[in-house]
Formats: structure tokens, sequence, C-alpha cells
């Protein structure tokens, strides 16, 4: 996750504005030490006036003190802006560019693929897919506190504000697996807030996409399992296709949960707590407050054991 490991255009322009910047601090740090060195020096040298004392220091306030910051800052300013702008949405009109939303929730990722008309929406968590090769606009939100949207080698950070929408353009090189962190102190569990980014080739990606775009297939076995996850967990999370009947409680709180249709093929659970192995979702239900303290699913002390790993190998099972 180092943004010197650039892998994209966006990435790339911040890394030289990154080395611009260190170059500028190093100069002025050299010359503020070596100006502290020179004053050791003066105190050996004879008197002045008050008058032309005055004078010298004036000198070195309007010189060192106000317009060489002026000039340096100036200077990386114009440096930098084209940089920040290249990640704005504005060159190209809306629709060249894939649109992915990304929503921030304690502590997860939320990211969906709009349908075009008549089409499902694709809901996913923790694990951004991406086309590589062309510029994505990643549309981004948060649904309770502010996070930072960033994938340190393709470029950012952005806030993700409660209550508005704005949106960064970032491209990869060519496909790959970047890691990406929320970058905004956003409660106990800021931490463990981990996206896995994927960049794949235009024609795996929209595979990808059609397979989880394609209508959901009917569930069939663990009805045991369907039948608990209706009673205990369809208030906050849902799986496309699952039957109404089995929903116990409709969502009546503000609390959502991560869609879990596609949970068996993530690469993690919890937002990068448990990498995604046998038995790790039955694990994470019965341990999650211990792994990720704090987290919004509440314990699940009144469910036995058999149960929760019942939910756990069916919810492994969910693969588009
Ligand atoms: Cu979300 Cu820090």
């Amino acid at each position: 996750m180092s943004i010197l490991d650039h892998s994209g255009p966006a990435a790339r322009a911040q890394f030289w504005v990154w080395w611009a910047m260190l170059i500028v601090t190093v100069v002025v740090s050299l010359s503020v030490y070596a100006l502290w060195l020179y004053t050791f020096r003066r105190r050996e040298q004879p008197q002045r006036t008050p008058r032309e004392e005055r004078r010298i220091m004036l000198r070195w306030v309007l010189g060192g003190g106000i317009a060489l910051p002026v000039v340096s800052i100036v200077a990386l300013l114009v440096f930098a802006a084209p940089t920040g702008r290249s990640m704005l949405p504005l060159p190209l009109p809306e629709g060249e560019a894939e649109r992915i939303e990304v929503i921030g929730h304690q502590w997860w990722w939320e990211i969906r693929y709009p349908g075009e008309e008549g089409e499902r929406d694709v809901i996913t968590a923790n694990r951004l897919v991406m086309p590589a090769g062309e510029p994505v606009d990643f549309r981004i939100t948060s649904e309770d506190v502010i996070h930072a949207f960033w994938i340190p080698r393709l470029g950012g950070k952005r806030d993700m504000i409660p209550g508005r929408h704005s949106t960064i353009r970032l491209e990869a090189d060519v496909p790959g697996v970047f890691g990406a962190q929320c970058a905004e102190y956003c409660g106990a569990q800021h931490t463990h807030m981990l996206l896995h980014v994927e960049a794949l080739e235009r024609d795996a990606y929209d595979a990808w996409l059609a397979e989880r775009r394609a209508p959901p297939v009917p569930q069939e076995g663990f009805d045991q399992a369907r039948e608990a996850f209706g009673e205990h967990c369809a208030a906050c999370h849902t799986v496309a296709g699952f039957p109404e009947e089995l929903v116990v409680d409709e969502l009546e709180h503000d609390i959502r949960g991560p869609d879990l249709s596609d949970i068996g093929s993530r690469p993690t659970l919890g937002a990068g707590v448990l990498p995604m192995e046998e038995g790790a979702i039955a694990y994470w239900l019965q341990h999650h407050q211990t792994l990720k303290p704090g987290n919004r699913m509440p314990p699940h002390h009144h469910i036995d054991t058999e149960t929760l790993q019942d939910i756990g190998a069916w919810l492994e099972m969910l693969e588009p």
C-alpha cells in the first residue's frame, strides 16, 4: 500500500508531487539549520547600532519570513494543482467512464454497480472489482460518519461525507490486486476497514459483473439454515433471491449490514479481519465481537452453535 509503488496515472502524478514536496522541504529545513548555525558566528562580530540591527532584521523577516515562504508555497501549489484536478471527473463527459458507487459504513465498504434500466444493481462488500486500463469514476459517500476512500497505489484519497456525493477518477494501468484502507479515523474499528481492490481485464470484469447481474437462482437445500437466517439475520442483511416469506422482521432501524449475495466469493470477512476459508463464517458468527469489538452486529449468545454453523455453511455456498 505504498504511494511510491504507483500503478495508475493519478498515483503517478501524486508520486511526483510527493518528491517535489520532499525536496523543497529538505532544502528549506537545511537552510533553516544553516541560518541557525550562522547566528552563533555572528555573536563574535563587532556591535552594530540599533538602527543597523533593525534594518538587518527587517531584511531577514521580509525576505526569509515572508517572501521565501510565499514563493515556495505558490510554486508547490502551481505544481500540484493539476494533479488534484486530474482526479476530478471533469474532462470526460458522464457515461464515458465506468461508474462504481462506494459507500462507507462503520466499519465496512459497500460497493454498488448500478444497472441500466431493467437490470439489477450488483451490490457487494469489502471487495472492489474494477476494469483495468481505463478510467473509473468512483462516486463516494458515507452512511454514518466521515470515512476516506484511499487506494494508495492508484491515487486518492478523498473524504466520504454523509449526505454528500463526490466523485474521484482513478485508473489501474494493468490488472492486479491493490490494498486500500479507510483513511479517516471513523471510530474504534477504523483499523479494520480494509478494502480488497481487484483490477481485471475488461472481458473478465464484464463476466464478473454479468454473473452477479443475472437473476438469482432459486435456493435449494439448507432449509434450517435459511429459516434461521430469516429469523436472526434478515432484518439487516440481504441475500439476492432470498424468499420473502422467510424474513421474520422487516428492517425497522437505520443499521444496514452488508449484502451477502456473493459472500462465499469474497477474499476476507469483516473487512479484512479473517481470510475467507472453510468454517470462517461460522467462526466469525460466534466470535465477531472479540475479533472486531464494537462492530454493529449484535452478539449471538442466544443462538446455539449448531445453528450458527449451519448458517455459516450455507453462506459459504453463496457464490454467483
Ligand atoms: Cu472508516 Cu476510518
